[in-house]
């Protein structure tokens, strides 16, 4: 309710700019946010945990693109959730800390991001909406293309972005013009080096679309059928280019790259405890209840909550998570997340430590590495 009066007073004040710059601006948009689906890239991270909730500096990456959402002017979500919706649901409350409304959906199996649209037509209605990738991260935010798109009118907006393994993703051929062609999801020959990024705007047409379409090879709905079947039906789907940074955050060293971005980002704060024998340096956040302790801390690097860092070195581009231990050891490029511990070891880098994970120095004789790895875990150790 705080979040509908909030929306409502800033949309009174977004349309009286608009008229007054004579801007003209549709109707209040609703997206469709999807942070179901399987993570199985990142295993063992999303056994326990959803890949929409991994932090970059320490805030889940499903909240920049909530934030993003919002900035754009968007006041109502629709969150689809899957196995993992009790924690995307705990994460995320009501959407009041935005100022929004948060509807969750849930999606019993992931059929893929056509059948997440199958499922929230009741909730998006006939309106035109907004469907935002929850692991995507994209700098630069997505108010211009709002603008464009609800101006323009289309019946689909499609976002690319130049890549180098196309493959990967759902790929685009545009015609001379510059219309969209033909699009394939994750082809094994690539059409371009155009791949989609997972965020489209849709007018109701697309609801015909994932009606019509049949599960692909991988049992799932793919969005990329259905917007090539509007193109098939001679409907107007338009594409634009992002030149900023997008990353799906799909796997360990994209998460790592989405971190060190944000972290470039971040200004420098201290709210925790350091002792006069350490060294903060550069932009580095250290967040309350953390305790720096004979340490070097160079920044870009933030220190979470509650966490501890004792006679450490912690280096660039590192997120240690709330409630983190790290003593007599040094870090670099790295994501730890909450209650997890490096003690005793030189030296951590391009890493991403799962929740109460540990990774310790070895006392016990014989000498011997000592591991305890979960399912599809990665171990690479140095030295013989
Ligand atoms: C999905 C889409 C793909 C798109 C990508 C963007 O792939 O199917 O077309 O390029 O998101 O992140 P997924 O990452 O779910 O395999």
């Amino acid at each position: 309710m705080f979040g509908v009066v909030l929306c409502a007073v800033r949309e009174f004040y977004r349309v009286s700019a608009a008229a007054l710059t004579s801007v003209a601006i549709g109707v209040q948009m609703k997206a469709l946010v999807l942070a179901g689906g399987a993570g199985t890239r990142l295993r063992p991270i999303t056994y326990t945990s959803a890949k929409q909730l991994v932090p970059l500096a320490n805030k889940p990456i499903l909240f920049y693109g909530i934030e993003t959402l919002v900035e754009a002017g968007v006041c109502e979500i629709g969150i689809v959730v899957g196995d993992t919706w009790r924690e995307v649901e705990a994460a995320v409350g009501d959407g009041s800390r935005w100022g929004i409304s948060v509807t969750f959906l849930r999606q019993e199996a992931p059929l893929g991001l056509a059948h997440c649209v199958l499922i929230a037509q009741d909730f998006l209605g006939s309106e035109p909406f907004v469907m935002y990738l929850g692991d995507n991260f994209l700098v630069g935010g997505v108010q211009d293309f709002v603008r464009s798109f609800q101006q323009d009118q289309p019946n689909a907006q499609i976002l690319l972005s130049k890549v180098s393994n196309p493959c990967q993703f759902g790929v685009v051929e545009l015609d001379s013009q510059g219309m969209v062609r033909r699009l394939v999801e994750k082809p094994t020959v690539p059409l371009s080096n155009l791949a989609l990024v997972g965020v489209y705007f849709f007018d109701a047409c697309v609801h015909e679309a994932v009606r019509a379409i049949e599960p692909s090879d991988r049992g799932e709905l793919e969005i990329t059928d259905a917007i090539q079947w509007l193109v098939d039906k001679g409907k107007s789907v338009r594409a634009s280019t992002v030149t900023g940074p997008w990353i799906d955050t799909g796997k360990k060293d994209d998460l790592l790259e989405a971190n060190r971005i944000v972290l470039d980002m971040i200004e420098s704060r201290v709210d925790g405890f350091v002792d006069v024998s350490s060294k903060i340096v550069g932009r580095v956040v250290v967040e309350s209840g953390a305790q720096v302790r004979d340490s070097v801390v160079r920044g870009p690097a933030i220190v979470g909550k509650g966490a501890l860092v004792a006679n450490s070195y912690i280096g660039p581009y590192s997120a240690v998570g709330p409630d983190c231990r790290v003593e007599d050891a040094e870090l670099e490029h790295s994501i730890l997340l909450k209650g997890s511990a490096v003690q005793g070891v030189r030296r951590i880098e391009d890493s991403l430590i799962g929740r109460g994970a540990m990774v310790g120095r070895s006392v016990d004789q014989p000498r011997a590495m000592r591991f305890l790895l979960g399912d599809h875990s990665e171990a690479h150790v140095c030295g013989s």
